[in-house]
């Protein structure tokens, strides 16, 4: 199998890359998640996506504390908008249970009310940013707009953009905002958004003797966005990552790209 391709992220110390595949968690808690972690780090997975809100940072630590790669794999959380005025704590909190000195990504989970709040929140990302707890900060369900305020008024543009994500939500006038400000695009419930019945997807994965599933996957890692899928089940987790070997042609990208707006 192919390695997963990455993409270079902003980080403080400039160098870093995040894997465009990664295993998604909301919803998975206790052992199911902990063995869907170590299934896939074993078969090759080297990002993880959790939240302090999905409850499973801990049960993600162990997992990732046996899997002997801890060291290897890009770890992603994020703050909820009510841990306002307690971001530091909340944080200290994600890595204690996470087992990690600092994580590869801390986002904002979505927008705090009001204009201050979503700044004061972010003045605390880049707080943990500069003090190395996190090595590189985004945000999630932000629009390029609400983005433009933080960077006005701090001077550091969140690295990623974590969106409701999918064929049939590509726009690539959102695209091409989120790239004029050098944010990557990280889409979400790729699969939930999916209609897997639709003709042209069917169309893909037949010519390729693959799923539509994977056809979704391997489009975001033709596109150049991040994708996270969510699964506990070891033969999807190992249809998913088998996705990286699916090549799309130029036409069928196209053909994709015309499912959205
Ligand atoms: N930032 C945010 O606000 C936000 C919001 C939502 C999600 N997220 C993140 O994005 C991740 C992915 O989104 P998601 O969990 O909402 O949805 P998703 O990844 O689109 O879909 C997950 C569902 O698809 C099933 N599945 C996985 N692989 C499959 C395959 N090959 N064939 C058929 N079914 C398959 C899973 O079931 P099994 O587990 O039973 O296989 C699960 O029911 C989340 O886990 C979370 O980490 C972030």
């Amino acid at each position: 199998m192919s390695a997963v391709p990455t993409a270079p992220i902003a980080a403080r110390d400039g160098s870093a890359t995040i894997p465009l595949l990664g295993l998604g968690t909301w919803q998975a808690r206790g052992d199911e998640v902990y063995r869907a972690v170590r299934t896939a780090l074993d078969l090759g997975y080297r990002h993880v996506d959790t939240a302090t809100m999905y409850g499973n940072e801990a049960d993600i630590g162990r997992a990732l504390a046996d899997s002997g790669v801890r060291d290897e794999v890009f770890v992603t959380t994020k703050c909820p908008p009510d841990r306002l005025g307690r971001e530091d704590e909340t944080l200290e909190e994600s890595l204690r249970q996470l087992g990690l000195e600092r994580v590869d990504l801390w986002l904002v989970h979505w927008p705090p009310h009001g204009e201050s709040g979503s700044l004061r929140m972010w003045e605390r990302l880049v707080a943990a940013r500069e003090a190395g707890r996190a090595a590189s900060i985004g945000v999630s369900n932000y629009s390029p707009e609400l983005i433009d305020e933080l960077t006005q008024a701090t001077g550091v543009t969140p690295a990623i953009d974590q969106i409701p994500w999918s064929p049939s939500d590509h726009d690539p006038a959102l695209v091409a905002e989120l790239e004029r400000r050098g944010v990557l695009l990280e889409g979400y419930s790729a699969f939930k958004r999916t209609d897997m019945a639709d003709p042209v997807l069917d169309r893909v994965a037949r010519a390729h003797g693959a799923t539509p599933q994977q056809v979704v996957l391997a489009w975001h890692l033709r596109r150049g966005f991040v994708v996270i899928p969510k699964s506990v089940r070891r033969e999807r987790l190992e249809a998913n990552l088998a996705a990286v070997d699916l090549r799309l042609t130029d036409d069928e990208v196209s053909a994709i790209d015309a499912l959205g707006r």
